[in-house]
């Protein structure tokens, strides 16, 4: 049994590769035979609130779309050295793959379909597409994987609809469990390259935690009129949820840009505070890792 640190109730604060492998293999075996239920056409009260909902899935389209592709590319580079953790990432991939193809079958569904991105995030994508760092790849996957639960998890206060719901909720059970495996792809990159500056990895976390920030200000243009989530409260979730995403791992060393917090009421304690377990623990991870067993409930 390993020796790594314990929580209070016995959960190792680190696992081995080994063990998420595991995991995602026996996720693997079921993940397709979950279905969308759509036997029902979906309604919408109006023509905006349809536009709304096809941008609002277009979006989460693009994010599943850049963690597919940026863990199969890091999958690649990682092999020669640790094949196992390479597996890892092919699964991970093929989770967000997967997470992809229900939305294209939801777009469709609706009456919509896959759209050109916008300037603002085509130039985020472009940005993050040109990542060549592996732990750049990673920090920035952790980053999107956070504001995905957040947002998928704020729209399930006020989506009524059967099908979007569905959709959602799918999305939130899974991607708890990506944010601690990304912490695990994390750790691991590092321990292999630890002469990696630490100076560049907290630029990234500073450059993507304000574009994540701006970008979600930018979100409400085009899909308020579907989940109702007020620029404010996204703004305000998103800054809490990336701040408290290393609140706890330490030796990490992120620390959320202290004006973002100062501007949006959120303190120290209020990051510190949680009512269960740190988002990237394997502590969360072991809750959310058997998807039949994960109870999603809104933000
Ligand atoms: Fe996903
Ligand atoms: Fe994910």
């Amino acid at each position: 049994m390993s020796r790594a640190p314990r929580t209070r109730i016995g959960i190792p604060v680190q696992r081995p590769t080994s063990w998420w492998l595991e995991i995602l293999k026996r996720r693997a075996q079921k993940m397709y035979d979950e279905k969308l239920d759509v036997s029902k056409p979906v309604e919408f009260s109006s023509e905006a609130e349809k536009q709304a909902c096809i941008a609002f899935f277009n979006a989460a389209y693009r994010a599943e779309e850049s963690g597919r592709s940026g863990a199969h590319k890091l999958a690649e580079e990682v092999r020669e050295w640790d094949p196992e953790l390479a597996e890892c990432l092919v699964l991970y991939g093929n989770e967000e793959g997967w997470h992809r193809e229900l939305l294209d079958e939801y777009l469709h569904h609706v009456g919509g379909q896959v759209n050109p991105m916008g300037w603002m995030v085509s130039s985020f994508y472009r940005t993050y597409g040109k990542a060549e760092r592996m732990e750049s790849i990673m920090l920035t996957n952790l980053m999107f994987e956070t504001i995905g639960a957040t947002t998928y998890r704020l729209s399930l206060r006020h989506v009524r609809q059967p099908l979007a719901r569905q959709v959602l909720k799918i999305l939130t059970r899974d991607e708890s469990f990506h944010v601690p495996l990304n912490v695990h792809f994390i750790r691991e990159i590092l321990k292999r390259h630890p002469e990696r500056g630490r100076r560049r990895r907290k630029l990234i976390y500073n450059v993507v935690f304000h574009s994540l920030v701006l970008m979600s200000y930018g979100s409400r243009k085009v899909a308020q009129e579907f989940d109702h989530v007020t620029p404010r409260e996204l703004t305000t979730a998103y800054v809490e949820n990336l701040g408290r995403l290393f609140a706890h791992e330490s030796d990490l060393e992120f620390r959320p840009p202290k004006h973002l917090l100062r501007a949006y009421g959120i303190t120290d304690e209020r990051l510190a505070a949680s009512d269960g377990p740190s988002a990237i623990s394997v502590e969360a991870a072991e809750k959310a890792a058997r998807r039949e067993e994960v109870d999603v409930s809104a933000l």
